[in-house]
């Protein structure tokens, strides 16, 4: 496992780096050298690929960006499935973007995830691993992920970020949301979900949802690449992570690019949502 949290922290130094040189506005045009560019989550998926390929322990891949699941070593034990640049059209407004990674032993379902990890290129480079009960936080600092702290969630706390168009949810849906604005809960979204879920989680609590709506009854996260990931993260830091009938871990994909109804943050704040949402469903 340590070789792919290595293969991650190198791929993590590229996308930053190609984040960074990058010409903004000129995707899959020419730069100001003549040269053909890749759009950059297209080039984050291709160094995710490249750098997971020389690990023996890899199995299976799944990206975001392919259609397919790619088999790398028929020998191997671990299925990675990754979101490579989550939230990508926010680069051109300069937000916070992220990598997305769910580390699946002998195949991809939600029961068979044994760790997970999310990279945030804000001002800073962060990532987070979640493994055996604890959730590490990194910095990347002269080249290197140093490590930072462990994250533990409260029980409750102070943050909304809720997602999906407010037009097209539930009335049963808004009513909670507005409930939890009555109470005091400050509203923080940015549209990338790795900041967004970031935030929570390092500020103590809150709840993120993306619910199931009028124009998108399945949601929009992706099961695999998204939905898994932080469902792991965030009940290995102490919180909790459900669709509005059960635990998201516990759903099963029909296709690799399937989406779920989602909802992450600390334990009260999702305990709400299952008893509202179990009155209304
Ligand atoms: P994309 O990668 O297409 O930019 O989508 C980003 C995802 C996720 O990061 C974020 O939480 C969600 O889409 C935001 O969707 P809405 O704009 O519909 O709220």
């Amino acid at each position: 496992m340590n070789t792919i949290l290595e293969a991650i922290q190198k791929s993590a130094i590229r996308i930053k780096h190609a984040i960074d040189v990058k010409d903004i506005g000129y995707s899959q045009e020419q730069n100001s050298s003549g040269e053909t560019q890749l759009q950059l989550d297209i080039q984050s998926d291709l160094i995710i690929e490249e750098e997971l390929s020389k690990i023996a322990s890899v199995h299976t891949i799944a990206s975001e960006e392919k259609e397919h699941p790619m088999t790398l070593n028929e020998e191997g034990r671990y299925f990675i499935a990754f979101d490579p640049l989550d939230g990508s059209s926010l680069v051109d407004v300069n937000l916070s973007v992220g990598s997305i990674f769910g580390i699946y032993d002998g195949g991809f379902s939600g029961k068979r995830m044994v760790a997970a990890c999310y990279v945030v290129y804000g001002p800073r480079v962060e990532l987070v691993f979640a493994q055996d009960g604890k959730a590490s936080l990194y910095l990347l600092q002269n080249g290197e992920f140093e490590y930072v702290k462990e994250i533990r969630l409260n029980a409750k706390g102070k943050i909304m970020a809720p997602g999906g168009t407010q037009q097209h949810w539930a009335p049963y849906h808004k009513a909670m949301i507005d409930s939890f604005f009555a109470r005091g809960y400050r509203l923080r979204y940015s549209g990338g979900m790795v900041p967004d879920l970031h935030q929570i989680l390092l500020k103590g609590g809150g709840l993120f949802s993306y619910p199931g709506a009028a124009d998108k009854p399945e949601g929009k996260l992706r099961m695999l690449f998204e939905v898994f990931p932080f469902a792991f993260v965030f009940e290995t830091a102490g919180g909790k992570a459900v669709d509005g009938k059960g635990r998201v871990l516990e759903k099963i994909h029909a296709h690799v690019h399937d989406t779920s109804p989602c909802f992450f943050g600390s334990s009260e704040e999702v305990e709400e949502v299952m008893s509202v949402y179990a009155r209304e469903q």
